[in-house]
């Protein structure tokens, strides 16, 4: 299967897919050349969506995984339509375990621009967030540390801090990541919100929609050997590299150049 997203964000969601499925053959993409996405267009994201696809369909994905908030709202329906037949699992923010877990009532959610401000979020809100005080933030500057292997640094942990400020003087006491880099800093954002603040990932859902789907459709692999990861990317091979290796903790990770 197949996972995409502007650059290493995704890998959080493919590490709960390993987790959960590690005999299938992974793919991931990416798209460094083009990040971030969360000022872009919707249409610009869609077209990066669609050529991203069809890179990864070439390479036998039996499955897309959309492991991007952004490019989910801007491109899964069309990816959908485009594509009919074929198993495409999107993310959006956790909300509704949200709504499940906060006892006061009042959360934060965390994402970029193009997630907190599309028709996916409001309907979200809009089914999901009776009787709930919801604040929204976007990160400024959180993306481009992460995918510049800064994700330790003292200034990334400003950002965080600086980020989280008006939404703990609300009072939250759950926060949702709705961007799929964040759960990369999980530990650091944790740090920050302090033990009264529930922290909540998306990859594992995610991970777990996968499967089910996948089983389904019948299309999960038999056999006891350990599925391969291949990853590509849009961006210089020497930055990028390092830092998927990085965070995969596998400095024989193969990584790949790939203009898409
Ligand atoms: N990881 C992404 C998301 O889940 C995109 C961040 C960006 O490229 O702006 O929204």
């Amino acid at each position: 299967m197949g996972f995409f997203d502007s650059g290493v964000g995704g890998l959080s969601v493919l590490l709960a897919a390993r987790r959960l499925l590690p005999r299938e053959d992974m793919l991931y993409f990416a798209d460094s050349a083009h990040c971030p996405y969360g000022g872009r267009s919707r249409d610009f994201v869609r077209g990066r969506a669609l050529a991203i696809s069809r890179f990864l369909l070439r390479r036998r994905a039996k499955a897309i995984v959309v492991a991007c908030n952004s490019a989910s709202e801007a491109a899964l329906e069309f990816l959908r339509q485009a594509f009919p037949g074929l198993e495409i699992v999107g993310i959006e923010p956790a909300v509704k375990v949200a709504q499940r877990l906060s006892r006061n009532r009042r959360i934060g959610v965390l994402g970029t621009a193009l997630t907190l401000g599309g028709r996916r979020f409001s309907r979200l809100l809009e089914n999901f967030s009776a009787g709930l005080e919801v604040y929204t933030q976007p990160v400024a500057g959180l993306v481009e540390a992460i995918e510049a292997g800064r994700a330790g640094d003292e200034s990334t942990r400003e950002v965080i801090r600086r980020s989280l400020r008006p939404l703990l003087e609300k009072g939250i006491d759950t926060l949702v990541l709705g961007c799929t880099h964040y759960p990369l800093v999980h530990g650091a954002i944790a740090g920050e919100c302090g033990p009264g603040v529930a922290v909540i990932d998306t990859g594992e859902p995610v991970a777990r929609q996968l499967q089910r789907r996948l089983k389904a459709a019948g299309l999960l692999r038999p056999g006891q050997r350990r599925g391969r990861l291949d990853c590509f990317t849009s961006g210089p091979l020497r930055d990028v590299a390092p830092v998927v290796r990085a965070i995969m903790a596998d400095p024989d990770l193969p990584v790949a150049r790939a203009r898409v």
